[in-house]
């Protein structure tokens, strides 16, 4: 798993903007930026719709005062359904990424296989990455919400 002082493996992920579809890379996300970055299991799940991202939503402009560039929603899903969530969220100051095939949340060792839920998905954790360095990182235990939330992560700011 990643730890405190690694460097974001490379990978290509997708986002749906009002440009259209993107491509962006951890380069392009993270080179030369502060950013807070969470992750969860799924769009429009429970928690992650209840609580997770709407805490985000309403902290944005607290924590990019703080001096973050960019906070970036992630989860293994499409970026259609990403951005359709976002949009039901009210999440036009977060970067809705899609880690479609997984493959940055199996080079960080943060994924978990569930089955006939949905295969596998992300853990549900947040980090702070400082020129694509991982400075803090928070990752929940099964089935609980807190350590990665965005009261939590502004604390840590
Ligand atoms: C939730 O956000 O509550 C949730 C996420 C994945 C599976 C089940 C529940």
């Amino acid at each position: 798993m990643i730890n405190v002082g690694d460097k974001l493996p490379e990978a290509t992920f997708s986002v749906l903007t009002y440009e259209g579809m993107e491509n962006p890379t951890t380069a392009d996300l993270f080179a030369n930026k502060t950013v807070v970055l969470f992750a969860v299991p799924g769009a429009f799940t429970p928690t992650c719709s209840e609580s997770h991202l709407p805490g985000y939503v309403v902290l944005a402009d607290q924590i990019k005062a703080k001096g973050v560039d960019s906070i970036i929603c992630l989860s293994v899903n499409d970026a259609f359904v990403m951005q359709a969530w976002g949009e039901m969220q009210n999440a036009n100051e977060l970067i809705m990424l899609a880690d479609g095939d997984g493959s940055f949340t199996k080079a960080i060792g943060l994924g978990k296989e569930t089955g006939s839920f949905g295969g596998y998905r992300s853990s549900r954790y947040a980090m702070i990455v400082k020129d694509g360095v991982v400075t803090h990182l928070n990752v929940e235990p099964e089935k609980t919400f807190g350590e990665s939330s965005a009261e939590t992560m502004l604390e840590l700011l």
